[in-house]
């Protein structure tokens, strides 16, 4: 089985970026984020509904993260060192060495090639630090702009499934993609 050692919690750089732990003082941003409806077109989520309930989601991200069970990055710019996005293995399977990433930026931010510097490096973290075998990507199969982010990197489709996803009262489609460590 798999084993993780997320401590001390690891920091990841890249040319404009800084991929850190996310702790209270992001509150703010992290809210904007993750109520931003854009933002959460695709997440198939419920849109936060308040600090405090950041607050909370903060803790558990820890949490998880201590416990080595997922892991949490808060993108931020080097210059400023503000919190503008997340990138996760939200889900690990450590039977299976398998990790599920999902990543998410303020859309201000958007289309300055920002995720695809950092997620070459966490893919790179997944492979070399984790010793995942693979790496799994869901979208809604509208969300054309994840499918293209997701190709670029070589991550190949693997799986459709048919209303497997419920939220708000509608059954959603979702792609499964993946890539494998070879
Ligand atoms: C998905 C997301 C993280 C992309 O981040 P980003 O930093 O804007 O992406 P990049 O600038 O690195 O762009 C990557 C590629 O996608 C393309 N792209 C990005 N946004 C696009 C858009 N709105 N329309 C068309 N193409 C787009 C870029 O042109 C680039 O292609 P290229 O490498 O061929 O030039 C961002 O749109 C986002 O946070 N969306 C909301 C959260 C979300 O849906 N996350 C994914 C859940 S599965």
């Amino acid at each position: 089985m798999l084993q993780l050692n997320f401590k001390p919690f690891p920091v990841i750089e890249t040319t404009r970026l800084v991929l850190r732990e996310i702790t209270k003082k992001d509150a703010e941003n992290f809210y904007r984020l993750r109520s931003n409806k854009e933002a959460m077109r695709y997440i198939d989520k419920p849109l936060a509904e308040s600090l405090d309930e950041i607050k909370s989601f903060i803790k558990y991200i820890d949490k998880k993260r201590k416990d080595n069970e997922t892991i949490s990055w808060g993108i931020s710019l080097k210059e400023s060192g503000e919190l503008i996005g997340t990138i996760s293995y939200h889900s690990i399977e450590k039977d299976n060495y398998r990790a599920e990433l999902g990543y998410m930026l303020l859309p201000e931010y958007w289309r300055k090639g920002l995720i695809s510097e950092a997620i070459p490096k966490v893919i790179n973290y997944g492979f070399n630090n984790m010793k995942l075998h693979s790496i799994a990507a869901n979208i809604n199969p509208n969300h054309q702009v994840s499918r293209k982010i997701l190709e670029k990197f070589k991550f190949k489709k693997e799986a459709y499934f048919k209303e497997n996803h419920y939220f708000n009262g509608e059954f959603y489609d979702t792609e499964i993609y993946s890539l494998l460590n070879k």
